[in-house]
């Protein structure tokens, strides 16, 4: 039996914190149909505006790490190329069709006027909340996108213009090709946004064409800098969220984090640090709207070792043990342990050791196995991370002298 997944957020409630994030995995009726029925919980719908994208061919890249092809995704896509009109009708069925689903609009205007007319005919078609896309880091016009995201001047002017046309909560989607998101996050709230939702894609050169001196993808001869995704940018969006979480002036502002979830656990990552709400794209592309079984099982399967019967009690659950680097204790070390039965006797432990931390790795020769200078090593552990078999471990923790 499933667990309850159910949680409120911007107080909708949601019958699981799993949402499809604005993009081509949820860009046409047929498309956000199956996901739901699929199981997620929501969608927020790719961006729909005044603006009618036209986009180039090829526009994906993709930076392959130890034999996974999505390591690093890139893309050039712009808001939705489909009319306006048709976007509305779409958003207006789904949510005829889906009441207890959650349907975000993510809309992009490129005046005020333009916010707030957007604002209202979401409102009219049906949906649940809208998300507003202060981010996009390829749009062509200069106007729009994640430059928008950069300024605090302009995320509260345009938050301001679509709080006067919806009574609906508002999400504010940020960028993060900034030093610090809180200031923007901070001036959305005061413009009108209820949430933040964070982050869409950094600003990116994949791989180059070494032979036409040119980097992927090749749009005749030429390419663009644009948005990175997947599951390489999760550090830098986890990163992104706590520091909204923990910020004084974002209390109780609830948080939608997005940016390489590929499973259960890195969902569960944002939740701990603040989330009450995930999104997805990267991932579905790569493997399908199915990913979301393994998603429902295993959250719910960790609330039942855990005991905790409402999703609500993992948020933020890993702030108070995220402290700034100068309130770390320094006063010991943790010396690894080596398991000699489960050592295989590659070396790549001595390797590094020796040339990448301390020298505190003796390398017998004729058994191949590690044995550890207790004096020289400092406990950087960087060799229970390059072994390839974890048969090093921490140890025993000493006090330094
Ligand atoms: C092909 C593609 C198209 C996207 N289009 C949009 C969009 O229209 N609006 C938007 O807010 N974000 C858009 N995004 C960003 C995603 O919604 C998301 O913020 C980002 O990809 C990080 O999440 P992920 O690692 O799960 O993909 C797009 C991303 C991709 C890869």
């Amino acid at each position: 039996m499933k667990h309850d997944l159910s949680i409120s957020f911007c107080n909708v409630p949601c019958e699981n914190p799993f949402f499809l994030s604005s993009s081509c995995v949820a860009g046409n009726y047929d498309m956000c149909s199956r996901a739901l029925e699929a199981g997620w919980g929501g969608i927020v719908f790719k961006t729909i505006g005044f603006y009618q994208a036209n986009e180039v061919s090829p526009r994906f890249d993709t930076l392959a790490h130890g034999g996974v092809p999505f390591g690093g995704f890139r893309n050039l896509e712009q808001i939705s190329d489909h009319p306006l009109e048709e976007n509305l009708d779409v958003l207006h069925r789904l949510k005829q069709a889906y009441p207890q689903k959650v349907l975000v609009a993510s809309i992009m205007g490129e005046t005020e006027d333009e916010w707030t007319k957007l604002a209202k005919l979401s409102e009219q078609a049906g949906v649940d909340l809208l998300e507003c896309n202060f981010s996009c880091p390829q749009m062509t016009v200069k106007s729009m996108g994640s430059d928008v995201g950069q300024s605090e001047e302009l995320v509260e002017t345009y938050c301001r213009a679509v709080r006067k046309g919806t009574k609906l909560p508002i999400l504010a989607k940020m960028t993060p090709n900034i030093g610090n998101m809180e200031p923007v996050a901070i001036a959305a709230i005061r413009g009108g946004a209820d949430g933040i939702a964070a982050i869409n894609t950094i600003k990116s050169i994949t791989r180059l064409d070494v032979a036409h001196f040119n980097a992927y993808p090749d749009v005749d001869g030429q390419s663009s800098v644009s948005g990175y995704s997947g599951k390489a940018v999760r550090p830098i969006a986890l990163r992104f969220v706590n520091d909204l979480a923990r910020h004084p002036q974002l209390q109780n502002v609830p948080i939608s984090g997005i940016g390489g979830i590929e499973t259960w656990r890195d969902a569960l990552e944002f939740i701990l640090l603040g989330a009450s709400n995930v999104q997805v794209t990267t991932a579905v592309m790569e493997y399908g709207y199915r990913i979301i079984d393994d998603m429902l099982d295993g959250l719910s399967e960790y609330m039942e070792e855990k005991e905790i019967s409402q999703l609500s009690g993992l948020v933020g659950r890993a702030l108070p043990h995220i402290v700034p680097s100068n309130a770390l204790r320094r006063d010991y070390r943790v010396l690894p342990t080596f398991d000699h039965a489960a050592c295989v006797g590659c070396g790549r432990c001595f390797l590094s050791c020796r040339d990448g931390a301390h020298q505190a790795i003796a390398w017998e020769k004729g058994p191949r196995k590690p044995h550890l200078l207790e004096e020289k090593c400092v406990g950087c552990h960087l060799c229970t991370l390059v072994c390839p078999t974890q048969a090093i471990s921490p140890g025993k923790r000493v006090a330094k002298t």
